[in-house]
């Protein structure tokens, strides 16, 4: 049998074996970018509904977005993970990680108000692995344990196991996510994540999620083992495509390791000129900044992360890993074109990374032909000053206003890039790169009353106890840009320069609140943000390669009433689970394993 398949192989040619190989793989590749994926309803209408909306009277100026309604529905999901053929950008890459098969993951949807269960089934093999996932924004206020990151709410989900995460869709708007686990959501483990609530700012169509990600051909983990090397030669790698709504064609003719590649695709867009379309844009890659565009059009920002902002127009946006921007497009009948080119595009000197960095898609304009390929000019990028930096602070102003609160702490954090005593390349906050302890997560050692760590400084757990306000002052003495991402709450973003800081807040009346801010390489931020979550919470750089290297720190919050939490048996059960697994089979922790 074996003979006469080899016989059939040559007879037919390599090749072809190959391009079936690539369209095997493609059946992975989710509908989103292609014409089959759906625009988004204003809410989920399975609720019962006496008044109209499922948030009933609230609106985006009346309410608190963070004051849920208590909806009492849940929206249940069932993920499996495994590994699984891919082609995104048509090179195959052999072990991508995938969800129900599919990659990007499903979306989640939820209403304001409602709660979220999902069960994840960790089918990793070839090898085995732990995994995890967090769900990206979502405050998790009164459910800590559920916010997905190993070693500190929760041990890892051992191979064969299943966990199952349920947590209130407490705030609206666009978010994703992701595994937690070492950098596997450099592998595919990501998904979109949206939760509809009352909108300040009018469209006709919601066209959902566009995923903005730096694609490596490379499995993750060969690159955490590049990375975290002492051969000095390894450090740099850059990612080989840059893909939207997990599609790009890569120029197969680079290819020279005999790789299949071929049959990729762009994403595509059907859209009629005079309407107006939200946009959902998120960075989903793993280090790269994306500069969003749409050539000779304008768009308008309305949101950031999970805060809607006063609208206003630019013609770039930018995305650091893990932030996300709502915008809204009103294609014009300027010019005679009939599809028009959308692009990301990673650029700067500190910013960008990536072989390959421009990411296009095509949008159809009234009708064009399916396959129509634009002829259209892309806006100039934004200058590079080396600063990577976000949209000026000035210009996002949140719709709903919340006063800033005197600080009852001001605590000052200095991020270092270092070469250790072993010749490996790590990132220090404070003095210490992170290093979990897979089988000890910190939250439930706080529920014990054990909170404070002196004699393991690498869990670099900062101890805020019943501060109420904490003003964080950030200054990175380094030459990477770092989307500093908060978890369990959103922050003020109070101020962002290459000069320290002297003071001065931008806008004090209503400051900036994102839970995501790219921090400039050699330059400061200064954040705060409210104890109304006690729980510990990870402050991290979004860059999966800096937070294997160990920038991150955990924000301990109000430890006398995390002890007071009730904790699910589950958690212990998963740890119990985890430490039976860890015992009996090698854990390949080789980076900070979050
Ligand atoms: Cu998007 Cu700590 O994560």
């Amino acid at each position: 049998m074996r003979g006469l398949i080899s016989l059939i192989l040559c007879a037919i040619g390599a090749s072809v074996v190959e391009g079936t190989r690539v369209q095997a793989a493609n059946k992975h590749l989710s509908e989103l970018g292609t014409l089959k994926a759906k625009s988004l309803p204003k809410f989920l209408t399975n609720n019962p509904l006496p008044s109209g909306y499922p948030w009933g009277d609230r609106t985006a100026s009346n309410t608190n977005p963070k004051d849920a309604p208590s909806t009492g529905v849940t929206r249940h999901y069932d993920f499996t993970i495994s590994r699984g053929e891919l082609a995104p950008d048509g090179y195959l890459k052999k072990s991508g990680i995938l969800i129900n098969g599919q990659f990007p993951g499903p979306m989640i949807e939820a209403n304001w108000g409602d709660f979220i269960e999902v069960k994840v089934t960790n089918n990793i093999t070839g090898p085995e692995e732990g995994t995890s996932l967090h769900w990206h924004g979502m405050l998790q206020s009164g459910t800590p344990w559920y916010d997905g990151v190993p070693s500190v709410s929760q041990c890892p989900i051992a191979p064969g196991g299943s966990f199952t995460y349920r947590f209130q869709a407490s705030v609206y708007g666009t978010s994703w996510y992701h595994s937690h686990y070492s950098a596997q959501a450099a592998g595919g483990l990501f998904g979109a994540l949206v939760v509809y609530g009352p909108s300040h700012v009018s469209y006709d169509e919601d066209v959902g999620p566009i995923l903005l990600a730096d694609w490596f051909h490379k499995d993750y983990f060969n690159i955490v083992q590049n990375i975290m090397s002492t051969n000095q030669s390894l450090w740099a790698n850059p990612s080989d495509n840059t893909l939207i709504n997990g599609r790009m064609p890569y120029n197969c003719s680079l290819v020279k390791d005999g790789t299949p590649c071929g049959n990729a695709s762009y994403s595509q867009f059907k859209f009629t000129t005079g309407k107006t379309y939200r946009l959902r844009l998120i960075n989903s890659g793993a280090a790269g900044m994306e500069y969003f565009s749409i050539d000779g059009h304008q768009l308008t920002i309305s949101a950031i992360d999970l805060v809607d902002i006063v609208p206003y127009n630019v013609t770039v946006v930018t995305l650091g890993v893990g932030q996300r921007t709502d915008v809204l497009f009103t294609p014009n009948s300027n010019g005679t074109a009939k599809a028009i080119w959308m692009r990301t595009l990673q650029s700067g000197k500190y910013c960008q990374r990536a072989a390959n960095p421009e990411g296009r898609a095509i949008i159809l304009l009234n009708g064009a032909p399916e396959g129509s390929i634009p002829t259209t000019t892309a806006w100039p990028p934004p200058v590079d000053d080396g600063t990577c930096k976000n949209e000026p602070l000035e210009n996002s102003v949140p719709y709903y206003v919340e006063t800033l609160p005197e600080p009852s702490v001001t605590y000052t954090i200095v991020i270092n890039s270092i070469i250790n005593a072993t010749g490996h390349q790590q990132y220090t906050m404070n003095g210490y790169p992170f290093m979990a302890d897979y089988n000890d997560p910190l939250l439930l050692l706080a529920n014990e009353k054990n909170y404070s760590y002196p004699y393991n400084p690498e869990w670099n757990v900062i101890n805020f106890d019943r501060n109420t306000s904490m003003r964080v002052v950030i200054w990175n003495n380094n030459t990477g840009p770092h989307p500093m991402h908060i978890h369990g709450h959103d922050m003020y973003v109070l101020y962002d320069g290459n000069e320290a800081w002297n003071g001065t807040i931008v806008n004090p009346q209503n400051p900036q609140r994102r839970d995501t801010h790219n921090l400039r390489p050699h330059g400061w931020m200064v954040m705060q943000y409210n104890a109304d979550n006690p729980g510990v919470w990870p402050f991290h750089c979004h860059i999966a390669w800096h937070l294997s290297m160990g920038l991150y720190v955990n924000l301990m919050e109000n430890p006398q009433e995390i002890s007071q939490y009730e904790i699910p048996m589950v958690m212990k059960q998963t740890c119990d689970d985890w430490d039976q697994y860890s015992s009996t089979h090698v854990v390949e922790q080789i980076d900070s394993g979050v």
